[in-house]
């Protein structure tokens, strides 16, 4: 059976929306609301894998939803929503506990890195939390899917759960008329020049919520000011910037702030580089200061 093409992606409340955020997903969210139906699904159910207060996840589920729409996410055209007003999330996550195997959960390295060492209290949700994806995916049958590359393998994970329930009930699936397949193996949407933004302190960190350094990120609702003291504060090294893509090896945090301007201003890194090649770090910032500003600053007003 040909599945339509549709697309879906989450975004859990759990802080402030950031850069990555921003340039690892939203920003491709926008972009294929030209060329396909999209879901765009605020994730609470995710959200409450690790502690939340009740008594602010809901000003965080209405301040992700302003984000999509300040970003340009057309709530007329497309379909914006909150995972947890949709019963069927929940549904087909427990019929997908019982389809994964251990072992595919047991490899998930964002489970192991945010459980860490205490993983024996660690909630049983956060360690089911690929199969509660899997789900909010192929409950409308998506086959396109734009994640940041950290998501990568949770996208994969769900593929191998398509694939194994299609194979478990074929023959159920073939003689109630869906053809060979029930669900449609989905595409993970990882394209762009800063797919794994990294965190502004530390270039082998992921830039994340929950950095306890604000320093470690630029929030979509941050002032000019803030965006230009934090990329002025940006961890660099004391080398101008090379003049060729090369060269950026074991330079994380060249390699990120080159990056980050090569997504904004939708060129590539090698583009950013005929332009600032052998530039000193200090002209190099003010440029990225100006367009951080204008492009996020309409954002957060
Ligand atoms: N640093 C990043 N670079 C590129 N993409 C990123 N994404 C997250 N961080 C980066 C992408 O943003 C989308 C929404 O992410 P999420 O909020 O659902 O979950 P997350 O990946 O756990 O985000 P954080 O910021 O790292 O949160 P905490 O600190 O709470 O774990 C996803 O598509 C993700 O890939």
């Amino acid at each position: 059976m040909a599945f339509k093409e549709l697309v879906f992606s989450g975004v859990q409340p759990t802080g402030n929306l950031h850069l990555g955020n921003y340039l690892g997903a939203i920003v491709k969210f926008v972009a294929l609301q030209q060329s396909y139906d999209c879901i765009y699904c605020v994730v609470d159910l995710h959200a409450i894998t690790v502690w939340q207060d009740p008594a602010e996840l809901p000003r965080a589920i209405r301040e992700v939803t302003a984000a999509f729409l300040a970003c340009g996410i057309d709530p007329k055209k497309h379909i914006v929503f909150n995972q947890s007003q949709v019963s069927g999330h929940a549904e087909l996550a427990w019929i997908f506990n019982c389809v994964a195997r251990l072992g595919w959960l047991n490899r998930m390295t964002q489970f192991k890195e945010k459980a860490g060492k205490d993983r024996e209290n660690a909630s049983v949700g956060l360690y089911a939390y690929p199969n509660l994806m899997a789900a909010d995916i192929l409950l409308y049958r998506a086959t396109h899917v734009p994640v940041g590359e950290d998501q990568k393998q949770h996208v994969e994970l769900a593929r191998d759960i398509a694939q194994k329930f299609n194979n478990d009930f074929g023959a159920s699936i073939r003689a109630h008329g869906f053809g060979d397949a029930f669900f449609p193996l989905p595409e993970p949407v990882i394209t762009g020049e800063a797919t794994r933004v990294m965190s502004l302190r530390d270039g082998a960190k992921k830039m994340s919520k929950s950095d306890p350094s604000d320093y470690s990120r630029i929030n979509l609702t941050d002032d000019a000011d803030a965006i230009a003291q934090k990329i002025r504060k940006a961890k660099t090294d004391p080398e101008p910037l090379p003049s060729e893509e090369a060269g950026l090896k074991s330079r994380p945090e060249a390699d990120n702030l080159v990056g980050i301007y090569a997504a904004l201003a939708g060129t590539t890194r090698a583009g950013v580089l005929k332009e600032f090649g052998n530039a000193q770090f200090s002209t190099f910032k003010t440029a990225l200061v100006d367009l951080s500003v204008a492009s996020l600053g309409p954002i957060g007003v």
